[in-house]
């Protein structure tokens, strides 16, 4: 039996779900692969912090650097998070040969060049699977199963916290503020949300998908990312009204240009994606040779993002036992790939305004829009008072953002039209 060793940098929620889960099925383990995982040590920032997993004392050091430099220790897992320690972890350990596994999709998706080369230049391996979507298989899914695959589009239910507070909002008709508190209160939202639920942690989860499907890096940057904050009630019950449910969807599309983005859409009720309700994690895949795929399962998580890791785990122990070589994670950029920016991408828009109720106001909102060649192609509005402002709802036909945005700042300067407009993209993601 080989014994390989593991230096676990980091025993919070997903260092402890790791550490736990390889004892456990420590059998299981050597059984399928006929590796020995032994935890060489543990790094920590505080030592006397109360764990829910007991672990030896002998194990925790607050010097990950001595842990990392170790000859014994053959596999780094980085779990600290965050692109500072973490960073200079990850590249340490590269430096020295070692194997990398990690859950850190920030560092991955804004420093992922860094990274990515110090694998080429130390011909070390880095496995990265608990990054997007936690215990769902997507990574290997993209590296392997699907590798024949031209992704046409990626759409992803990629942020649990955001998910659930959308199905709180959907299901109890609750506003955001109170559905954002009722996801602290369960433990599924941070004290400071913000990362959460203005989309930047479902971007970094899009630049690396984004990365992956397409074979070249990705830049953060061109991620066009808008969170979930500006959503009311009032907008779930117009959507539900016209057959729709409002989710927060990474999206990856290649239609003459790749565009990455992260917002919230409308997308029609009956789609399967609509249903995937609270902390879970779904993603869709269109291959030009699979056709459609769909992966589902629990996005974050000790437990499940422990399932992953340690897939990553006995992924890098298999390489290193039998010497397999590292093989390319991505390519350079394809010349004819253009990247899209949010301006030049084309979809269907669903527009709340709140106008005053008085003859003429809808014919000088089209008119606006048929200036920039934008067709409508439903209203709603409810009944109400003449003089008084009522909301007014229209379903837009395909047009390219840019056009959108300028209609938009027309309507907004027209003297019926009232107070903040909402405008969401539409999705009907066929
Ligand atoms: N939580 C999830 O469900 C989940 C899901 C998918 C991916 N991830 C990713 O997994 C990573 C870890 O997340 P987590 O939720 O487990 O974080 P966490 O609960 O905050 O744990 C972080 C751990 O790292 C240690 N640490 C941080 N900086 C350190 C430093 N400079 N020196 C020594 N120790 C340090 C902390 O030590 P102390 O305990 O002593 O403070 C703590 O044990 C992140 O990249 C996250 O994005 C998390």
């Amino acid at each position: 039996m080989q014994e390989i060793r593991i230096a676990v940098a980091g025993f919070g929620t997903v260092g402890q779900g790791v550490y736990k889960h390889l004892l456990q099925n420590r059998a299981l383990l050597q059984q399928r692969l006929g590796i020995r995982f032994a935890v060489h040590g543990i790094a920590v920032r505080n030592l006397r912090r109360k764990r829910s997993v007991k672990v030896p004392r002998s194990l925790l050091t607050q010097d990950w650097k001595s842990l990392v430099e170790d000859p014994r220790v053959n596999i780094v897992v980085e779990l600290f998070g965050g692109c500072g320690e973490a960073r200079k972890l990850i590249l340490a350990a590269l430096r020295k040969g070692k194997s990398v596994v990690t859950a850190n999709k920030a560092l991955l998706a804004e420093h992922g060049e860094e990274i990515f080369e110090a694998t080429a230049r130390y011909r070390a391996k880095i496995y990265f699977e608990a990054s997007v979507a936690g215990g769902v298989p997507i990574i290997k899914a993209l590296r392997e199963g699907l590798i024949v695959n031209r992704f046409q589009h990626i759409y992803g239910i990629l942020n649990g916290t955001c998910n659930y507070i959308l199905s709180k909002m959907s299901h109890g008709g609750v506003s955001f503020e109170d559905a954002l508190k009722d996801a602290q209160k369960g433990g599924y939202a941070e004290a400071n949300p913000a990362f959460d639920i203005d989309g930047i942690d479902a971007a970094h989860k899009v630049a690396i998908l984004a990365s992956l499907s397409n074979g070249f890096l990705m830049p953060f940057s061109k991620v066009y990312i808008e969170g979930i904050r500006s959503i009311t009630p009032l907008d779930i019950q117009f959507a539900h009204q016209l057959g729709y449910e409002i989710k927060l969807l990474g999206i990856i599309r290649n239609e003459n240009g790749l565009s990455a983005r992260v917002h919230p859409v409308l997308i029609p009720r009956s789609h399967i994606l609509a249903a995937v309700d609270g902390v879970y994690n779904a993603i869709v895949v269109r291959g030009d040779v699979v056709g459609d795929a769909m992966f589902y399962g629990r996005g974050a998580g000790a437990d499940a993002t422990a399932s992953a890791v340690i897939a990553d785990i006995s992924e890098a122990g298999l390489d290193r036992l039998y010497s397999t070589e590292m093989r390319p994670l991505l390519g350079a950029k394809p010349a004819q790939t253009k990247i899209k920016s949010i301006d030049e991408v084309v979809s269907r828009y669903y527009l709340r305004l709140s106008v005053v109720d008085r003859p003429g106001v809808l014919a000088a909102i089209a008119s606006v829009l048929a200036r920039k060649k934008i067709g409508i192609s439903s209203v709603i509005q409810p009944e109400g008072h003449e003089g008084k402002a009522v909301p007014l709802i229209l379903m837009i036909h395909d047009a390219k953002y840019r056009d959108m945005r300028r209609a938009l700042q027309g309507i907004m300067r027209l003297p019926s039209v009232r107070g903040r407009p909402m405008l969401l993209r539409v999705e009907d993601l066929s």
